[in-house]
């Protein structure tokens, strides 16, 4: 049985105070939750303090990106190094506003999954397809693309260190939300995908999220669906008792 993981990703929202506000009422309001992992990705300014905040919790930190190399002069990148020494456990890899205005790649992402899976962390590898490729019904071999290439040279062992989240664009920030069938669908051509890839057991072990319009009304639906391991939350992440909703719906 695969624990659920719901993971919040804050974008580009949230000053320093702001994110230590949120991050309180998290850990207040999250102290009797058992049931599934909780992951908080704030931007990069407010890692260090939602840090301290959370650290005598249940609650992990996650970064919204990292980047390959360990230092140098790559400016306004942020490091791996630098992540872990904020208190980060995981980082979110290949999220579609990064492919769509930041130029990110399936190469890139290759990149970065390599880097993040070769140390402690865990990497939130996202994919998924637009609307028109849906409606073209191009969704799998869209899927198939981003995976095989953005997994290319990674072993079974560093899929320990990886989650995918199956994010369709047209349903992120859209309140268009994936039914409970659709994303099933996809989530269940994922796991077949890595078991063809890595194997039964690899399959079975991958926690894959869904993402995209999760709401505390449509969470537990989403949540129930046999190959949906968790969510990855964007706008609902935002408030702390929306976002505790949809971890309780786990
Ligand atoms: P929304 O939950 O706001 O649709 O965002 C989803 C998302 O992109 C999470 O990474």
């Amino acid at each position: 049985m695969r624990r659920k993981i719901i993971a919040g990703n804050w974008k580009m929202n949230k000053t320093g105070a702001e994110a230590i506000e949120l991050a309180k009422a998290l850990k207040v309001k999250s102290v009797n939750i058992e049931r599934a992992d909780m992951v908080i990705c704030p931007p990069f300014t407010a890692l260090y303090q939602t840090a301290e905040i959370i650290k005598a919790s249940k609650i992990k930190l996650g970064a919204q990106n990292v980047y390959w190399e360990d230092s140098g002069a790559f400016t306004g990148e942020i490091s791996l190094p630098m992540l872990k020494d904020a208190g980060c456990e995981y980082a979110i890899i290949g999220h579609s506003e990064r492919r769509q205005f930041f130029g990110e790649t399936d190469e890139t992402v290759n990149r970065k999954i390599q880097k993040v899976t070769g140390s402690d962390l865990t990497a939130i590898v996202c994919v998924g397809e637009t609307l028109e490729q849906r409606k073209a019904g191009d969704t799998e071999r869209i899927i198939n693309t981003q995976i095989s290439n953005g997994f290319a040279g990674i072993t079974q062992e560093q899929m320990k260190r990886i989650i995918i989240a199956y994010e369709p664009i047209w349903a992120i920030g859209t309140g268009m939300t994936a039914t409970p069938e659709q994303a099933e669908d996809v989530h269940l051509f994922i796991r077949n995908l890595i078991k063809s890839l890595y194997g039964a057991a690899a399959a079975d072990m991958i926690r894959i999220q869904y993402g995209g319009s999760v709401k505390p009304d449509n969470a537990a639906e989403l949540l129930s669906q046999p190959d949906i391991d968790g969510a990855l939350v964007g706008g609902a992440s935002l408030k702390a008792d929306a976002f505790i909703e949809i971890i309780k719906a786990a």
